[in-house]
């Protein structure tokens, strides 16, 4: 068993291989006990606090239900409430949080603010989304594909998009866990060249492939999973119509997905554009598995907050 307690969980590369396999199991024992109806109660007595500076349905319902069911108690803490919003800087606010609570997560921009409040608070800080990381979905989506699959070594996934949170980190967790993650995005929207490094690194060791090409049907090819997100993150909402031209091709719908391997699953972190990124058959078609991705959120968070402020 490992001993997690009062770690951060800022992107996929700060566990190991076996860390994050035991986050995952530990995901699929917890989501047998909540259905099981049997109690579970490592955060009794404790407090999260959860910041939020951009929108947010899955990650704020998720992680104030899965606190509830642990015992403890979430605070919704938007950035138009507390007084970050107001200039009040990183390390104060990490400073005076750390004597009430017993872990933060945030949501936020520059991934730099998630890496500062970890630096200047003393209990654990998780990303719940950054502009180069949302290792949550991440965590949950590998939970998602191991359930669907039985195995991770070996699985192809293909991402189909843009090169922005999503992609990085399925391919920093992909390279932990010995996927083939192959990603596909127009020119000028590729994931960031460190990221893809860091993960082929990784990658040496487990035996992962990871890959960027231009050719969306040479991701798909093959592929056990197709995976899409929105081409215009939060924060980029005013490159939407730009963007809609530079990624006309990178729709996902039934004619990319043919090339896929038949038993493909469709996978979308969410909130989605039917009609953009993927076609209305596709995500609601028998192929997606968009809510039990949505579902696993729960799950896993659960199993990293009990882990680490359990
Ligand atoms: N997938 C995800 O993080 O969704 P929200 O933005 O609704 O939290
Ligand atoms: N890439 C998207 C993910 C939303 C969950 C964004 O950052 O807006």
């Amino acid at each position: 068993t490992f001993n997690l307690h009062g770690r951060d969980f800022l992107e996929m590369d700060d566990y190991s291989t076996e860390e994050i396999q035991y986050l995952i199991d530990l995901a699929i024992e917890l989501k047998r006990k909540q259905k099981n109806g049997e109690v579970y109660e490592p955060l009794k007595g404790k407090t999260v606090g959860l910041v939020f500076e951009k929108s947010s349905t899955r990650t704020r319902v998720s992680f104030e239900v899965g606190t509830y069911q642990l015992g403890g108690h979430a605070l919704f803490l938007s950035k138009n409430d507390i007084q970050l919003g107001r200039g009040e800087t990183i390390a104060d606010t990490a400073g005076v949080m750390s004597r009430y609570l017993d872990g933060i997560m945030i949501r936020t921009f520059g991934h730099d603010k998630v890496v500062d409040l970890a630096k200047y608070a003393s209990i654990p800080v998780i990303n719940g989304l950054s502009d180069l990381a949302h290792p949550c979905q991440v965590l949950a989506d590998y939970q998602t594909i191991y359930e669907h699959k039985g195995k991770l070594q070996g699985i192809k996934v293909a991402y189909v998009g843009d090169g922005n949170n999503m992609a990085h980190s399925l391919m920093i967790g992909g390279a932990k866990l010995g996927v083939h993650v192959s990603v596909s995005s127009p020119e000028g929207y590729e994931p960031d060249a460190a990221v893809v490094q860091q993960a082929q690194e990784i990658a040496k060791a487990t035996g992962a492939i990871i890959e960027v090409v231009r050719d969306p049907k040479a991701a798909v090819q093959d592929a056990d999973v197709i995976y899409s997100d929105v081409w215009a993150s939060m924060g980029f909402e005013e490159e939407q119509k730009q963007r809609e031209l530079a990624f006309e091709d990178y729709q996902v719908n039934e004619q990319l997905a043919s090339y896929a391997k038949d038993d493909y699953v469709f996978m979308h972190c969410l909130p989605a554009h039917r009609g953009e990124e993927v076609s209305e058959g596709v995500i609601d078609g028998k192929h997606s598995i968009i809510f039990d991705q949505a579902e696993n959120r729960l799950h896993a968070q659960k199993a990293l907050m009990a882990a680490l402020m359990g």
